[in-house]
């Protein structure tokens, strides 16, 4: 196979875990964020290495992303965030999954046509102010009422709503989303039903201690990246990196000063060069404005990757690192001795958000999960390693020792 991988820290994402919880405190139960493939890190991995340190439970956005869940031997109660909008009640029921429930008259007729063999456990999403999913705060006690109504059929256990500005601290939005859901809890028809209550993501349950509830819905911060990016990183908030991202070189040519580059030709060498060829692209989710804006490591030295992103290839100009070779290995994210490229430096050359950045971390790329400093290539070789934290014997781990053959 080409040399072109992930590595993803577990013990990372446990330290990460515990960074959350040791915030909220042992009262409010964490249960990590697992959709979209665990922010594109694997949903199966994450959740395997957080249950056995004691994540009550886990969240999705999809059906089959839950089933996958299950699949893999998670037995923790499973968030629905995408509701029943499938009609999927009986596979949900079947799974143990927990929808979602935000659109009265098609969640109650779909509920009502349906036979799920035992009770579905739902959460009624309220908006209470962030204006997207999620129904009205005045609609909540006559859609509880209706539920009430079906019976056997559905067991509301809980009650959740979303914030839209916790991640931007000075901003009146989340008093006022708090405000709201008091006001709501206080209703008399809410009163005695023992809901549970989620209101905080990363942000929320780092930046607002009014907003845990119950339980939090940690996501980014789990996976090395602070929530109030820009205005913070995860160096302030204690946490660690999770993914790195590695290759080698597999061509170095020498180009003499004037020499056009690549598709288009969009750039011309301005000095005789030492040019590197490393095979990664966007194909794997490398996106293409990083073509003369982003840099890698090599050396444990800086490096600029130059000319346009192509599917499978980047070059790179490491005129100024005479140790470059062909098989040296190169660092698209994480550490490499002194210096580091972190998701969320990559977010500020792209313009985005460090949650896009792992999202689209490309399917191609072979995953390798470290744990307790071993390198977990299988579904199997990382069951066999995250069983000893299930067994309640794991301890802090060391900081991820690089791959035989990477240190440079
Ligand atoms: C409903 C809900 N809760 C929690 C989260 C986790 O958010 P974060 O990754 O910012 O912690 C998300 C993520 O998008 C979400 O949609």
């Amino acid at each position: 196979m080409r040399p072109n991988w992930l590595e993803i820290d577990l013990g990372a994402v446990v330290h990460n875990y515990r960074v959350a919880q040791k915030c909220v405190g042992s009262e409010v139960e964490v249960w990590p964020v697992v959709k979209a493939d665990g922010y594109g890190l694997g949903a199966v991995a994450v959740a395997q290495a957080l249950r056995g340190v004691g994540a009550a439970g886990f969240c999705v956005a999809l059906l089959e992303e839950g089933i996958a869940l299950r699949a893999a031997g998670i037995t923790q109660p499973v968030i629905l965030f995408s509701g029943l909008s499938g009609g999927c009640v009986e596979q949900a029921a079947q799974w143990g999954l927990e929808p979602f429930l935000y659109e009265p008259a098609s969640d109650l007729a779909t509920l009502a046509a349906a036979a799920p063999g035992r009770p579905l456990r739902v959460h009624i999403k309220v908006d209470t102010g962030m204006g997207r999913m999620g129904i009205a705060p005045s609609e909540v006690a006559a859609f509880l009422a209706a539920l009430d109504r079906l019976g056997d059929r559905v067991r509301v256990v809980g009650m959740v709503s979303h914030l839209a500005c916790a991640d931007e601290r000075q901003r009146p939005e989340t008093a006022r989303q708090l405000a709201v859901l008091q006001e709501l809890l206080a209703q008399p028809e809410l009163a005695g039903r023992n809901l549970r209550i989620s209101l905080a993501n990363s942000a929320g349950l780092l930046g607002y201690p009014a907003a845990r509830y119950h339980w939090v819905r940690p996501g980014i911060m789990l996976y090395g990246a602070s929530p109030f990016y820009p205005e913070g990183s995860w160096r302030q908030l204690g946490l660690r990196p999770v993914v790195a991202w590695r290759s080698r070189i597999i061509q170095l040519r020498n180009m003499p000063a004037g020499t056009p580059l690549g598709y288009g030709h969009s750039v011309t060498t301005t000095r005789p060069s030492r040019l590197a060829q490393v095979p990664v692209g966007y194909g794997d989710g490398y996106n293409r404005r990083l073509g003369g804006r982003g840099q890698v490591l090599i050396a444990g030295r800086r490096a600029p990757v130059i000319g346009r992103v192509c599917m499978d290839l980047i070059t790179v100009d490491v005129t100024d690192l005479p140790t470059a070779s062909v098989g040296t290995p190169v660092t698209l994210l994480g550490r490499d001795g002194a210096e580091m490229i972190d998701i969320e430096e990559m977010a500020t050359w792209l313009g985005t958000i460090p949650y896009e950045v792992i999202c689209a971390l490309g399917r191609r790329l072979p995953r390798r999960y470290l744990w307790m400093a071993q390198v977990c290539r299988t579904r199997h070789d990382l069951h066999a390693a995250t069983a000893s934290c299930a067994e309640g014997t794991e301890t802090e781990p060391p900081p991820a020792s690089p791959l035989p053959g990477l240190s440079t």
